[in-house]
């Protein structure tokens, strides 16, 4: 019979991950610990914008008409022990107030509040981003706690999903790692990952630590991408050059690859930043620091794009030491696009430096302004994208919302006070612009 599945904590990756097993055809129980969240989940509806997940959710929520009824939600741990054949634990891992570290308390409590419920065999499956060496203690603690005793396995499977592509990442996924120590685990797991495999997706079976290490490792190469590109950013505007064209013409060599390539206000979120910190931290700890010396310059090129873009705006409008007096408009809220996600956005973070100093900042975002007027109460706010530029002596384009790419310079440029406008995301088309006279300035690139 197919083995049942749980998923604990429905953020983010959890809910996903438990509508994506339903779509697999497996029976699947949710837990999480916030009744509201179990609350909205029931009724097939998600607290964040991504999209096609409600989609997926109310084809299987029990309950919902004409679903599958493969998929329910509950607050009880029992419940959950006693249903499930294979746990994923999908809890976050952020980063712990005031240090680099990452906070394991979620993955911790979670992992014990399961184990002490679990009374038959069962495969207990961290997806949680983790510094490496948690797998280990974890399933020592496991086995300590749970009343099944050695009965109860862990694996460790990390999770690679994107924002803004959680489902189909998640039900096609690049790659499946598994960190396992036995045959049995593996077995199950192969069965649980059946259809992506068959589909197409590698599985890569291998021990816990090089499991962890995976995902930390993809992830500090991505931001290295992003932040070489940054560099690259800063050495084309001292002597001339275009990043834009350069990206293009280095993704053409197939080693290099043309994806992670853009140029601009650099990488945010609830994942690069805090991982590649974390990452630095837990190096530290096994005295493998220096190993990731690297991965501080690569988070001072990233913090230092912000404040680049800050600069820039400055000297666009003719401010000196403050923005006081200048309209500045905002457009783009989240750290990118098809998500409403603010975590750490660079966007943001330009936006607050420039009101903090005297700048009347209005921002404007399709998806993300209930979390940025959580976020930056102080900062203006409008309805729309033409709402946000009226009366502006700037522009800043500073999240690639395809709503941007699609706005008319000319209709702007009747609102503007001065048609210039930044493009902190290398994502406009200069030519509709200019032609609509506008100056158009972007982060690497020479000024026509
Ligand atoms: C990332 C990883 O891609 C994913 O595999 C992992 O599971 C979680 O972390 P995500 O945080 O959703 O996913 O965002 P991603 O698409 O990687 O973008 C991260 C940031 O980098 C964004 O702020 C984006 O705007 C920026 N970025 C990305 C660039 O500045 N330039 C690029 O070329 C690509």
């Amino acid at each position: 019979m197919a083995p049942k599945i749980t998923v604990i904590g429905t953020g983010y990756l959890g809910a996903t991950h438990a509508a994506a097993m339903a779509e697999l055809g497996f029976e699947v129980l949710g837990l999480d610990v916030v009744p509201e969240k179990i609350e909205l989940l029931s009724k097939g509806r998600v607290p964040m914008y991504e999209p096609g997940l409600e989609d997926l959710l109310r084809k299987h929520v029990a309950g919902i008409e004409g679903s599958s009824g493969r998929l329910r939600f509950t607050m009880d741990w029992a419940e959950v022990a006693e249903f499930g054949d294979v746990h994923f634990v999908c809890v976050n891992t952020p980063q712990k107030h005031g240090e680099y570290a990452c906070d394991m308390s979620y993955v911790d409590s979670a992992m014990e509040s399961l184990a002490r419920e679990l009374r038959r065999p069962a495969l207990v499956v961290g997806k949680s981003t983790v510094p490496v060496g948690s797998a280990e203690r974890l399933a020592a603690r496991i086995t300590e706690l749970a009343p099944a005793g050695p009965e109860v396995e862990l694996a460790w499977n990390p999770e690679f999903l994107r924002e803004g592509f959680a489902v189909q990442d998640t039900l096609h996924p690049d790659r499946i790692v598994v960190g396992i120590r036995s045959e049995a685990a593996e077995r199950t797991l192969r069965e649980v990952y059946a259809t992506p495999v068959a589909e197409g997706s590698p599985f890569v079976v291998t021990d816990f630590p090089t499991a962890e290490l995976v995902k930390t490792s993809a992830n500090s190469f991505l931001a290295t991408k992003i932040s070489f590109i940054n560099a690259m950013a800063e050495v084309c505007e001292a002597a001339g050059g275009d990043v834009v064209k350069l990206a293009e013409a280095l993704g053409y060599d197939e080693r290099i690859g043309n994806k992670f390539l853009r140029a601009g206000i650099g990488f945010g979120g609830g994942c690069l930043p805090k991982d590649i910190r974390a990452f630095m931290a837990r190096a530290g700890e096994l005295g493998a620091d220096q190993a990731l010396t690297f991965l501080r310059e690569v988070d001072s090129i990233n913090m230092r794009r912000r404040g680049h873009m800050v600069e820039l705006a400055r000297e666009a409008v003719g401010a000196d030491s403050s923005f006081l007096g200048k309209r500045v408009a905002v457009l783009g809220a989240t750290f990118k696009p098809d998500s409403d996600d603010v975590r750490d956005s660079p966007a943001l973070n330009v936006a607050g430096q420039i009101h903090l100093q005297g700048g009347q900042v209005t921002v404007y975002d399709p998806k993300g302004m209930t979390n940025a007027k959580r976020l930056f109460p102080t900062l203006g706010y409008a309805d729309s994208a033409l709402e946000a530029v009226r009366g502006a002596d700037v522009v800043l384009h500073l999240t690639e919302w395809r709503e941007f790419r699609e706005l008319d310079p000319a209709v702007l440029g009747a609102a503007v006070a001065r048609r210039l406008v930044l493009d902190g995301r290398n994502a406009l088309d200069p030519s509709p612009w200019r032609a609509a006279g506008w100056t158009y300035r972007a982060m690497g690139r020479p000024r026509a």
